[in-house]
């Protein structure tokens, strides 16, 4: 089965379709980089060429040491905040009248101020809006100069780990001055039956001309093969220097429906034709569908009953820090879907575009989420304090800019808000919910409540479409007394707490805090407000009710390294460690959520002599029969028991521990784990062998110490050295083991119960890239990977 996981991450490759206009084009190149504040930074005359070459998107955050001084805590992953300078030199060549240049940011953490040659532009204070500015009048032909000031120096601002800089892409759009409105484009799907769909298609089109104009709107969608499968075009009359909005609908015949395993796309193109000149072009994906929330039945699909099986995950990826990678996003995607994961909730903020590009592309379903705080702060410098001024703005921005992806089916209007425990929680809740409702009403509105109970009284569980549970299982069902017709979701659920390879017995008893500052993977740790991971899927599966739930969280993150403190610095929640190693609990959500046959032993087999070990398996096995060196250890199943895990007792040998797993009496899988002699070897397993020569395509290489036969040795902590040659570099390195205080930019790492990962970046030239892995007293070994 671990061969298995590994083939199937490989089989695939996805690059996401941005929903774009036309004339938009990529800025991420040739920044200039200075950390710490400087005076008048903006100026043109200022000289930067000591500054710092790079390319976006940068998290200066994750290059920096774990501290315990860092002021953002071990909560904010212990590494340093402070201030940044970014500046661009660029060239237009011929800013024609008639001409618009926007420049977009897709994320800068925090309160960035951004100048064009000298001239401020605005500052925009949250961390995870998507913005843009009208650059037009001050740009010049020939040099110009862009500059942003990144502020994230006041700390704590978050309680979790942000990353600091432009960590997102940025993006110059060239326009006419007819032109599609920023998020120009709102494609819906009213009306959908086998038969014929109806698609909605919205065009918002301004004239920034000082002359009332006649254009003409033309949409066509085409299907997966590229054949046009509908169309129809609109005139519109637009005063001077107004905006018009344009609504479509067009049918398409016998459509295929998007959903989460079948995520057909459609592509639709808005044109804006003056006299029969194209002046722009809107490129969408479209996935036709439609959902229910039902009381008493929960979520469909399509008319098809399911659960929402989701995760909650936060926006950092691991060793790479905020830094944005399209396919390190890819990676965590295919790794839950592989654990049969359909949905994603975008905690506790509005996610990197691309996300949800891969979102509709790979099919999960998204709960978009805006905040994590309203007026009341969490900690000392959130975003309480800009929320009375900005809260409307970025609700507003978050759903225009992500109305049109068919993935989304709720809109969060904030996690565990400390209103709902004040008596103007209902009134906020319902100014939050009527914004979002006035740029969307195709999807429900809901926020994740921890106090539901006090929420209920003050009037914000009734504001909302869907009454969002954060834990609190033992309220399901008054809940559902008290409220028959209410619309329920686990919106985060379990908090169990693991690491990658660490067993702590008895399996059967929750152990929480242990000297070693890690936590068990029997599933039998977790904090005191949550469950076990079994436990929380439980209360959800048995009530048809529960539309679903978000686990916390899917990928561990760095920062909020609950139960412990510095040094430990990242979280011990995700279901997947920090390097996108599975832990146990993975495969328990495998046998349930998905319908291929799952096995799943553990622990490893290198215990004492003298050792009564507690043995799991996860399986959707009928029965599953043990042997210890060919004996037999005894038969399960599930008949007496409500668990949905099988366990034994056993007396440890050395030696070969076997799970022979069946189906009404057939052998339908089995698996083992074995006794690992002393650290020997290498392994080198590469996620791709063939990677995109584009200077941001990434492989993962998963780095095994071994024995001399090839079996992992799960408690070996060698520190393995990396070179690499030719066309990429080492992006980063990690081992999941949330209190090592060793740098992610690094070309060594210490195993971490026997693992480790190299992350291998193209340099952006083609041909071989050979990575070299050594370490004392190991037989080293040598990988290709090619850049293309
Ligand atoms: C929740 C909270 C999450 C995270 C989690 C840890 O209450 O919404 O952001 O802190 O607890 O268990």
């Amino acid at each position: 089965m671990r061969n298995i996981f590994i083939l199937f991450i490989c089989s695939l490759s996805i690059t996401a379709i941005q929903a774009q206009p036309s004339g938009r084009a990529n800025f991420d190149a040739a920044w200039k980089f200075n950390l710490g504040d400087i005076s008048n930074a903006q100026e043109v005359s200022l000289s930067d060429k000591n500054w710092r070459d790079l390319d976006l998107p940068h998290d200066w955050s994750i290059e920096g040491s774990f501290s315990a001084h860092n002021p953002a805590t071990y909560n904010g992953g212990s590494l340093p905040g402070g201030i940044g300078w970014y500046r661009k030199k660029f060239t237009i060549n011929d800013p024609l009248p008639g001409k618009k240049y926007f420049i977009e940011f897709d994320g800068v953490y925090m309160n960035s101020t951004v100048w064009v040659n000298g001239h401020l532009l605005g500052t925009r204070p949250y961390g995870y809006a998507t913005f843009q500015y009208d650059i037009s009048q001050f740009l010049k032909q020939g040099e110009n100069i862009i500059a942003v000031r990144v502020d994230n120096s006041k700390q704590p601002n978050s309680r979790w780990y942000s990353g600091s800089g432009i960590y997102r892409h940025v993006w110059l759009i060239t326009t006419p001055d007819i032109h599609f409105e920023q998020y120009g484009t709102y494609f819906t799907t009213p009306s959908v039956t086998a038969q014929e769909a109806t698609v909605s298609a919205q065009a918002t089109i301004s004239n920034e001309t000082n002359q009332p104009t006649s254009i003409e709107i033309k949409v066509r969608i085409y299907d997966a093969g590229g054949a046009l499968v509908s169309e129809q075009s609109q005139a519109k009359q637009i005063s001077a220097n107004a905006n018009a909005t344009v609504t479509q609908n067009l049918k398409v015949i016998s459509p295929h429906l998007w959903d989460v395993e079948h995520p057909y796309l459609y592509k639709a193109v808005t044109e804006i034709y003056k006299d029969n000149v194209l002046l722009q072009t809107y490129t969408n994906n479209v996935g036709i569908r439609y959902f229910h929330f039902d009381a008493d039945k929960g979520f469909s699909l399509n008319g098809k009953s399911m659960k929402i099986l989701g995760v909650c995950d936060h926006h950092d990826l691991g060793c790479l820090g905020a830094a944005i990678n399209d396919r390190a996003i890819e990676r965590q995607l295919l790794i839950l879907k592989a654990m049969g994961c359909n949905a994603i909730r975008t905690s506790h903020n509005p996610p990197a575009p691309e996300l949800l590009d891969l979102c509709d592309k790979m099919g999960f379903l998204v709960m978009d989420e805006a905040f994590d705080c309203w007026y009341m702060k969490k900690v000392k410098y959130d975003f309480h304090l800009y929320f009375k001024e900005w809260h409307e703005r970025e609700l507003r921005d978050m759903v225009m800019r992500d109305r049109s992806h068919p993935s989304i089916i709720l809109w969060s209007i904030g996690n565990e808000i400390n209103e709902q425990s004040h008596p103007q929680g209902g009134k906020i809740a319902r100014e939050l919910v009527g914004i979002v409702k006035q740029y969307d009403t195709t999807r429900l509105t809901t926020s994740a409540l921890s106090q539901i109970l006090r929420a209920d009284k003050n009037g914000y569980t009734e504001a909302l479409d869907v009454a969002g549970i954060n834990y609190s299982i033992r309220l399901y069902d008054s809940q559902k007394k008290e409220y028959p017709n209410r619309l329920y979701i686990s919106s985060e659920a379990t908090s169990a707490v693991a690491s990658r390879g660490v067993y702590h017995m008895p399996a059967s008893k929750r152990i929480y805090k242990t000297p070693d500052m890690q936590c068990s993977a029997y599933d039998n740790c977790w904090v005191p407000w949550g469950n076990s991971a079994e436990d929380a899927w439980m209360a959800v599966k048995k009530r048809d009710f529960m539309s679903g739930l978000f686990v916390w969280t899917g990928f561990d993150y760095l920062g909020e390294p609950t139960p412990y403190n510095y040094p430990a610095h990242s979280s011990y929640f995700g279901i997947i460690d920090l390097c996108g190693f599975p832990k146990d609990p993975y495969y328990m959500y495998q046998s349930q959520w998905t319908n291929q046959t799952v096995l799943h032993l553990l622990p490893h087999w290198n215990c004492n002599i003298g050792d009564t070990v507690d043995v799991l398996a996860f399986t959707n096995c009928d029965e599953v029969k043990l042997y210890l060196n060919g004996q037999s250890i005894g038969s399960r199943t599930f008949a007496k028991t409500d668990k949905i895990h099988l366990s034994w007792k056993v007396a440890y040998a050395p030696g070969i521990l076997k799970a022979e797993g069946y189906k009404n009496g057939v052998l339908v899988k089995t698996d083992e784990v074995k006794t690992a002699g002393t650290p020997d070897q290498i392994q080198l397993i590469p996620d791709t062998t063939i990677i995109h020569a584009n200077g941001t395509d990434l492989c993962f290489v998963t780095v095994k110490v071994t024995d001399a036969k090839g079996v992992l040795v799960p408690n070996a902590d060698q520190q393995i050295q990396f070179e690499v040659e030719g066309a990429g570099k080492i992006a980063a390195v990690d081992n999941g083991n949330a209190i090592s205080l060793e740098p992610h930019k690094a070309n060594q790492r210490k195993a971490f119960n026997g693992m480790c990962l190299v992350v291998i970046q193209s340099n952006g030239k083609a041909g071989s890239i050979k990575l070299k892995a050594t370490s004392a007293g190991l037989t080293g070994l040598d990988l290709t990977v090619w850049a293309e």
